[in-house]
């Protein structure tokens, strides 16, 4: 059974003027500090200091090698997505990084699998560039956790799942543009409760807006960072959807653990509590190994928290790879 790890990134080592290509401005660029180094800047701005593991796929295998994993889904870094541009520009972009994207799995795409990123505040847009994707050599697609004010149950994610489902492409929500606040901007806030609870909405909009109810059961849907903190509070959600009814339960028609198969998560979380907590409440079937490399808030050695787990054999070899093989339709290869 190869070891898969379904949540990590990758950064292209350069691209063109995205003003040139798509209009506007304050488009992210790539600043080269060094052979191996580089900074990500939004304006004048440092966004993220990155390596060379961004964008070599050598060195993403030798660390591969390191850690004993075997695949690695390699998805867009969210500053790139791009949602809030128009729809023709998100297209654009969404375009030049899917194409520079497998410029970095090509020779080993059976190890590095890429997942595409999509316009996603179009739906046509959207379906249109996942297919171009996919027909090119994408295995699946990752998405932010909203567009906007708009949550995934908005209309037009709804219709693009749909299209997912039908074409049995698999769909990673990853969370990104989190609230900013004063409060918020201390101590990387947005991304230590942010990205939690911004992943724990998304969960919650999901079920509580009904979409679970209309969407296939064979759509293949995981969120990052071990579904953020719905697992830990899904038994609060339960018992506001009983009390609340008219106002939490109106539009679903079961309670939000009754929804837990619908979607995966990934195990990076960092401790062997919360990864039981993931195991006990949402079933060993839904959690498969994550890493979030090559980033300083990933786990190296990827795959370490499910190794040191206290879990059954049988479990831990579902979590290390079998889960993400069925995610990533490969169960009949
Ligand atoms: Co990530």
């Amino acid at each position: 059974m190869p070891v898969v790890d379904v949540h990590s990134h990758y950064v292209p080592r350069g691209w063109p003027d995205l003003a040139g290509i798509a209009g506007g401005d304050g488009w992210p660029m790539i600043r080269v500090d060094s052979v191996s180094e580089a900074t990500i800047m939004l304006g004048d701005k440092e966004f993220r200091r990155i390596t060379d593991a961004c964008w070599n796929a050598d060195r993403r295998l030798a660390d591969m090698a390191a850690d004993g994993v075997d695949v690695q889904v390699v998805s867009p870094t969210p500053v790139f997505f791009s949602y809030g541009r128009s729809p023709r520009q998100a297209a654009d972009v969404a375009a030049l990084f899917n194409d520079l994207a497998l410029d970095i799995t090509a020779e080993q795409p059976d190890r590095l699998m890429p997942f595409c990123q999509v316009p996603l505040q179009d739906a046509d847009l959207a379906c249109a560039e996942l297919d171009r994707s996919i027909a090119n050599g994408h295995r699946g697609v990752e998405i932010g956790n909203h567009v906007g004010d708009a949550d995934l149950d908005s209309d037009g994610v709804v219709t693009f799942l749909h299209h997912c489902a039908d074409r049995g492409v698999p769909v990673f929500v990853h969370p990104w543009d989190m609230p900013q606040s004063p409060r918020l901007d201390r101590w990387m806030g947005q991304w230590l409760v942010g990205m939690p609870a911004e992943t724990h909405l998304s969960v919650l909009a999901l079920v509580l807006s009904g979409a679970f109810d209309r969407l296939p059961e064979s759509l293949r849907l995981a969120f990052a960072h071990g579904g953020g903190s719905f697992a830990f509070w899904a038994g609060r959600a339960d018992n506001a959807w009983h009390q609340r009814r008219d106002v939490v339960g109106a539009d679903s028609e079961h309670p939000p653990s009754a929804y837990i198969s619908r979607f995966s998560v990934d195990s990076v979380v960092f401790s062997d509590a919360a990864l039981r907590l993931l195991v006990d409440v949402l079933g060993a079937e839904q959690v498969m190994m994550g890493s979030d490399y090559p980033y300083p808030f990933g786990e190296r050695p990827a795959g370490d928290v499910v190794r040191r787990a206290t879990l059954e054999d049988s479990d831990r070899e579902a979590l290390l790879g079998g889960n993400a093989l069925r995610f990533l339709g490969m169960t009949g290869e």
